[in-house]
């Protein structure tokens, strides 16, 4: 590591209305450096990162680079400078091509659409990324969006890198291909900072690893100086209790009565012949690979995508139904928790209170009028409370909350619906230690009740920890299922697979 900073942040605050998001942070960034952040939602990490991205600017403090005091007032100051942001809610414009986001700002320096496009293909082929430059932003998964973005930095020829949680959409597999790519940027001198709540990604791939802790950064040091514990310790202050989970009996089916059974659903290529029972009372989890039509066949079953629905009978508490719009499902008591929070989790620019309301109210359906809107406001408070929402209070915009809060608030507006049954999909990504262990319990609890739960992860020890059963979906149909005693991770991934 050479011994001049290409950043340097000097005692560098943050405060929004008195609220201190950051405050007196020191930090270093050193070419060609691998330097991870760790920290609880809420923390500081995202904010952080902006004020070197010039997406906002201190409120107190000083920034250098290359030994130079410098002031950032727009993201445009600091991509001049060679530090470009990948950021953890994907800024893509969803009407725009990939090619088109990628120079985007800077399109004056190429004088044709297919300069553009021929450039981006070229960057996007050397990241080994499988993205048609021509497609519409909007028309891409999540991982993929992800890549555009990443390869927006490359093409910028950014000397500063910053990804803000850029795994938490990613498989196992597209995950050990970026940090390879982050390895070889690194060998041609690009410095990067990333956000990741997998402490093992900070303890296997940074050089060095900084931990925040409400607001302040506590520590800095070489990533072989920590190990799991010490991480965990310096971003709570204290040790994390134990997660008594697994230790749970496999809770019995309370009837023979399936909540919900789906046959023979089909839609487009993504969802073949599938067909479950998910029962009260139980958290039945779908593992599978990405690309196994988990996701697509919740959102049929929610009525989310009528247009490639290809047929299949889905019968709710012994009704068969089809919805065509999710709000019937809703009203009839079923809940979905997004992926995709950014797209269809939440109104980021209403507050907590009337996002968290809004889920409440729906459960009355068209008999909305009647609902008791006294009750609303403590309604939201109670459930901040319940997931420990970092917030000021529940009048705050939800687009001010962390990445890993505004998870919670989309959670918390589906479970005030009541619903009779819920299906989370990817419920923790994003959210930190701490959260984990609160969600995984509010997923329990849930089922404890009496409720019907689906559970889709790409996270197999959630999946293996929480399911009572677990059903594995291939190529859009479930080729296997188990009960929680017999599953082991091996053999899920062995039906994933083969
Ligand atoms: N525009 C804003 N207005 C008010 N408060 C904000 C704003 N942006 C961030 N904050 C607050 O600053 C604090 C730090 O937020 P930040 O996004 O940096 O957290 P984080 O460490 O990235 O968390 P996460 O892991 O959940 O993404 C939070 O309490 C957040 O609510
Ligand atoms: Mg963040």
């Amino acid at each position: 590591m050479s011994a001049d900073p290409i950043i340097r942040l000097e005692k560098v605050a943050k405060s929004y209305g008195g609220i201190n998001a950051l405050e007196e942070a020191d930090f270093e960034l050193f070419p060609g450096e691998i330097h991870a952040l760790a920290g609880e939602n809420g923390a500081g990490k995202s904010t952080l990162c902006k004020l070197i991205a010039g997406v906002i600017a201190p409120t107190a403090g000083a920034v250098w680079i290359d030994g130079r005091q410098v002031t950032l007032s727009a993201p445009k100051d600091a991509s001049r400078l060679g530090i470009s942001m990948v950021y953890q809610e994907t800024s893509l414009v969803p009407q725009l091509t990939v090619a088109q986001n990628m120079v985007l700002g800077r399109e004056r320096m190429f004088n044709s659409v297919r300069k553009v496009r021929n450039a981006a293909r070229q960057v996007l082929q050397r990241l080994n990324f499988k993205v048609d430059p021509s497609q519409l932003a909007g028309s891409l998964s999540t991982a993929k969006r992800q890549m555009v973005e990443i390869a927006r930095a490359v093409l910028n020829e950014a000397r500063v890198i910053i990804l803000d949680e850029p795994t938490a959409a990613l498989t196992p597999e597209e995950t050990d291909h970026l940090f390879d790519l982050m390895k070889s940027l690194q060998r041609s001198g690009v410095a990067m900072i990333f956000i990741s709540h997998a402490l093992e990604e900070a303890l296997n791939h940074a050089d060095r690893i900084s931990v925040l802790r409400n607001g302040r950064l506590t520590v800095t040091g070489p990533a072989r100086d920590f190990d799991r514990n010490r991480l965990i310790s310096s971003m709570i202050g204290s040790e994390l209790k134990q997660d008594t989970s697994a230790a749970k009996a496999v809770r019995a089916v309370h009837s023979a009565l399936p909540v919900l059974r789906v046959e023979n659903i089909r839609m487009g290529s993504m969802v073949n012949n599938m067909s479950f029972s998910v029962f009260p009372g139980q958290v039945t989890g779908i593992a599978g690979l990405i690309g196994s039509g988990r996701s697509e066949v919740a959102k049929v079953i929610m009525g989310h995508t009528k247009r490639n629905f290809g047929g299949g009978r889905i019968w709710f508490e012994g009704r068969e139904v089809r919805y065509n719009v999710p709000a019937q499902a809703i009203a009839d008591g079923i809940a979905y928790v997004s992926e995709d929070r950014k797209f269809d989790g939440f109104f980021e620019t209403m507050s907590i209170a009337d996002n968290i309301g809004l889920g409440w109210l729906a459960k009355f359906g068209r008999r909305r009028r009647l609902a008791p809107l006294s009750r609303m406001r403590q309604i939201s408070q109670d459930w901040e409370k319940r997931l420990s929402i970092r917030c000021t209070d529940v009048d705050q915009l939800v687009l001010h909350l962390s990445g890993g809060n505004q998870q919670k608030v989309v959670i918390a507006k589906s479970l005030a619906q009541e619903p009779k049954l819920v299906i989370f999909d990817e419920p923790t990504r994003g959210v930190d230690v701490g959260a984990i262990a609160e969600i995984r319990q509010i997923v329990r609890n849930f089922a404890e009740s009496g409720a019907g739960v689906i559970l889709i992860s790409s996270y197999l020890p959630e999946i293996l920890d929480l399911s009572d059963r677990i059903l594995v979906a291939k190529s859009g149909t479930i080729v296997a299922e188990f009960a929680r005693n017999e599953a082991t991770a091996e053999r899920i991934l062995h039906a994933a697979i083969h």
